[in-house]
């Protein structure tokens, strides 16, 4: 295979040419809610034209509507607040915010606001959400393999928990613990045998993967003994995440039974009853409106309650406090990139057909998903409106990569042109955060705009930013 040659290529899968959902206030889910086209045609964003912020801003840029995350994440607050109450037979629940899809201060600060904790995997996400006045105690601590640094800032800090991953690790926070004169606060990441999700590199329940500690092998059991023995840890919960992009809400009910049933067990064996589940993230949105219906925070909390309540009676022990670590739904739907057309350039096809390729001015470096995961999106000619007749088109970056490809298939008017902005909706989940400097392009700001103004929240990296980091 030629370097420069994508997987996917070798079996030159056709993806449909849908246009995309215009953004007319149609609930697809795919556009932010503030999202809608002005009189003459343009994009409009919480009443901002894109063209007005292509202008000042530049492009490629990710234009996230801030109310529309706000309204999300309070939504996931509301709902499992309701649907966890103590009049429901319930502990209460938690909603961490999973910072690894996009965090940034502002809405580290925002989520907070809204009522959510923040769940980080790293002393970078660590370090983000303590900067924006997140109290330790409202951030999780995850990761495989955290470092000595990274476990040391999360207890200085007095972090609600930190999930212990592998029965090495065990022994790690207990001597930081020690050393700080502290009691760590721990889960175990439990792995139930549920694989769920879009892509195998994102299913992360199953056996063969690097995370958690296996239910059926005895190591969670085992990691649970080892924790009750040491007096610096404080066992408070188990942990269970099955994947992301998960559009059916049955695996999560699978997997929620299976840690209770572990709790149940550990309880009548050792006399321990952890208080808190933790029943992870995962739960998938609308990229191009074809997908089915993404699954709504009041649905997941009321069906993530039911099984709680009703395991918890079948294995007659007391209900536990339960938590989830939402992160795409909340954050991805919420933004868009805001690109510029270059070249476009029309190709034939084997079947007589013919593509248009229609080039932009960002690709995998902005967005890596379509390349790593095959995702798919979809895309709007974004700076007018148009009546020429949708040619089937494809989306593809500035990369040295013929996989570098931002939306596979997309019915696109057939005029589109140089100097057209194109909008792809849905990047704010892993976009921005999975960014690189690939070719040494610079990586693009994140805008956020609300009632009409707008403010950037990650500025656009220069190329003297990344000589700045080249000792020469
Ligand atoms: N909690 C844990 C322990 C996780 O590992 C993850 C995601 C989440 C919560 C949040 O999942 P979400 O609600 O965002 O699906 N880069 C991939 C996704 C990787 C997800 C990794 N873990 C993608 O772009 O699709």
């Amino acid at each position: 295979m030629p370097h420069d040659q994508h997987p996917a290529q070798a079996e030159a899968v056709e993806a449909p040419a849908l246009p995309a959902p215009e953004p007319d206030g149609t609930p697809t889910g795919v556009w932010s809610t503030g999202t809608g086209r002005g009189a003459d045609g343009a994009l409009r964003v919480a009443g901002l034209d894109v063209r007005d912020l292509a202008r000042e801003h530049g492009t490629p840029a990710y234009v996230l509507d801030e109310a529309d995350l706000r309204a999300r994440a309070r939504a996931y607050a509301t709902a499992f607040a309701e649907a966890f109450a103590p009049e429901a037979g319930l502990a209460g629940a938690d909603v961490y915010y999973a910072g690894k899809a996009f965090l940034s201060v502002a809405v580290a600060r925002w989520v907070h606001e809204e009522g959510l904790r923040v769940d980080t995997a790293t002393g970078g996400e660590l370090a983000v959400a303590l900067r924006a006045g997140v109290p330790g105690a409202g951030i999780g601590l995850h990761g495989n393999n955290k470092s000595d640094a990274e476990l040391v800032t999360a207890l200085e800090h007095g972090v609600g928990r930190i999930v212990v991953d592998s029965l090495p690790e065990i022994d790690r926070v207990a001597a930081v613990a020690e050393r700080l004169g502290v009691v760590a606060p721990v889960m175990v990441r439990v792995t139930t045998g549920v694989h769920a999700g879009g892509h195998q590199f994102i299913a992360t329940a199953h056996e063969d993967q690097k995370f958690g500690l296996s239910l059926t092998s005895g190591a969670a059991r085992k990691a649970v003994d080892e924790i009750l023995a040491r007096p610096g840890l404080d066992l408070i919960g188990l942990h269970s995440h099955i994947g992301s992009q998960i559009l059916d809400l049955a695996g999560f009910a699978v997997a929620a039974r299976a840690v209770l049933g572990l709790r149940a067990e550990v309880a009548a064996q050792t006399g321990h009853l952890m208080p808190e589940v933790d029943l992870g993230g995962g739960y998938g949105i609308a990229y191009t409106g074809h997908e089915g219906p993404a699954p709504t925070p009041a649905q997941i909390a009321t069906t993530l309650a039911d099984v709680v309540r009703r395991t918890c009676a079948e294995l007659g022990t007391p209900v536990p406090r339960i938590s989830v670590e939402p992160g795409r739904s909340i954050v991805g739907p919420s933004t868009l990139t805001l690109y510029t057309v270059g070249t476009v350039k029309e190709v034939a096809l084997d079947d007589g057909g013919r593509r248009t390729y229609v080039s932009v001015d960002g690709g995998m470096s902005d967005n890596i998903r379509p390349a790593l995961y095959e995702a798919e999106y979809s895309a709007a000619l974004a700076s007018r409106g148009s009546a020429a007749e949708p040619v089937r088109a494809r989306v593809v970056g500035k990369h040295c990569e013929s996989g570098d490809i931002v939306v596979h298939g997309v019915a696109l008017p057939g005029d589109v042109r140089d100097g057209d902005l194109l909008a792809v909706p849905a990047t704010g989940a892993y976009g921005r955060s999975m960014a690189s400097n690939y070719n040494l392009v610079p990586r693009p700001p994140v805008l956020a705009v609300r009632d009409g103004a707008a403010r950037v929240l990650v500025r656009r990296e220069t190329i003297e930013d990344l000589l700045a980091l080249d000792e020469g």
